[in-house]
């Protein structure tokens, strides 16, 4: 990158599951006038659509989950790009359970990667945008101005998503067992789950949203 790019700015947030990137990649979208796109929602609006075929996990292929793929658009909201499913809004549905414990097998297929990162850099090119996932940062924009890794404690993770869920703090069997699902995943991720070598690490684990998000604006508004 250099001192006089005037390239669309791309603000990348990546960590591990429920770190707070979406929530955090929102907000600060919104206080710099950019777009937010979770990629993340799109791993997931994919897999959704493959569930709806039907057919059992064990059968799903590359070609059927691409083809699955077709269904999927990206469009904008008024501070988002969103995914549609057959030009449908699917939030529920991909948020669900079953979507999430599917996601990471779609998300391990390299020409669904290719997809979603094609999908990714072709709304970049003409907008500029706050970008959270596992890759953005390393595989997808490797000259983004600004990288941010966010972290938080497993168990302040798990405590925020059960929060998020049910409006109200885990009971000591909840945040085990939210623990436990999300380290999982964090596992079955780790592939693509690496910060890049210039990001700046966010460990939000003892800080307010506020605060992060303060953090992140003020760093993009001096690389802008
Ligand atoms: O961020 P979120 O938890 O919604 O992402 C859902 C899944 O999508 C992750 O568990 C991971 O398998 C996949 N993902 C990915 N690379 C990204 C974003 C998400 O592999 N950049």
């Amino acid at each position: 990158m250099s001192s006089f790019d005037r390239s669309p700015l791309v603000v990348t947030i990546d960590g591990p599951a429920a770190s707070g990137k979406s929530s955090t990649a929102k907000l600060v979208a919104a206080r710099l006038g950019m777009r937010h796109v979770d990629s993340g929602t799109l791993y997931r609006t994919v897999t959704a659509s493959q569930m709806r075929g039907g057919e059992a996990p064990e059968l799903w292929t590359e070609q059927s989950v691409l083809d699955a793929a077709c269904h999927v658009t990206l469009v904008p909201g008024e501070t988002s790009f969103v995914p549609r499913l057959d030009g449908a809004e699917c939030e529920a549905e991909i948020r669900g359970e079953a979507v999430t414990g599917q996601v990471s097998l779609v998300a391990k297929m390299p020409h669904v990667r290719a997809w979603v990162n094609a999908m990714v850099r072709s709304t970049a090119a003409s907008h500029e945008i706050v970008v959270d996932g596992r890759d953005m940062g390393t595989a997808v924009f490797p000259d983004a101005r600004l990288k941010v890794w966010l972290v938080a404690l497993p168990e302040e993770r798990a405590r925020r998503r059960v929060l998020q869920r049910l409006g109200r703090g885990p009971t000591p069997d909840e945040l085990a067992a939210e623990t436990a699902d999300l380290e999982a995943r964090d596992l079955k991720d780790r592939e693509q789950t690496q910060p890049a070598a210039d990001a700046v690490w966010i460990d939000t684990t003892g800080i307010s949203q506020d605060e992060q998000v303060g953090r992140i604006v003020s760093l993009a508004e001096q690389r802008r």
